[in-house]
């Protein structure tokens, strides 16, 4: 019977493209980054939330996601920008980004992010010089 129904079905077809993935902020929260008793001075749980916000607010063009330890504890808060497919294809790439504890680091965040983050904007100056190497590239200069 199944067989009977299968034959006289047309085979479908679905053609599924990748879809188009958005500026993504990867966010540590792992041992170090986002520990209140580490940095006391930091509201973490704001910083999480604004950008959340932001991302609910973007119209699907950013994305947050949450990331146990990504490895340079020692310049917490990290939060890893992961370009657009847009961006990606006009050159940008993943942007780490370190000591990101205050609003105006959050503020720069996420005025980059808005308008396109890597790959289509420039990001703020102030933000460049919190440009941590990723871990592997941080390791090889050490060598
Ligand atoms: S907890 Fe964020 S880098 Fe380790």
């Amino acid at each position: 019977m199944t067989d009977a129904l299968s034959a006289a079905q047309p085979r479908r077809t679905f053609r599924v493209g990748a879809a188009a993935r958005p500026c993504t902020l990867v966010v540590c929260r792992g041992c170090c980054c986002g520990n209140p008793r580490k940095y006391p001075g930091t509201d973490h749980d704001w910083q999480l939330a604004r950008l959340r916000a932001a991302a609910a607010d973007s119209g699907g063009r950013l994305a947050v996601r949450v990331s146990d330890c990504l490895g340079p504890c020692d310049q917490a808060n990290v939060i890893v920008v992961q370009p657009s497919t847009a961006g990606r294809q006009a050159g940008g790439r993943a942007q780490w980004v370190g000591f990101a504890m205050d609003d105006d680091c959050t503020d720069e965040l996420l005025a980059w992010v808005t308008a396109g983050g890597p790959g289509l904007a420039d990001p703020p100056a102030a933000l460049e010089l919190q440009f941590v190497p990723p871990p592997r590239d941080a390791r090889a200069a050490r060598r």
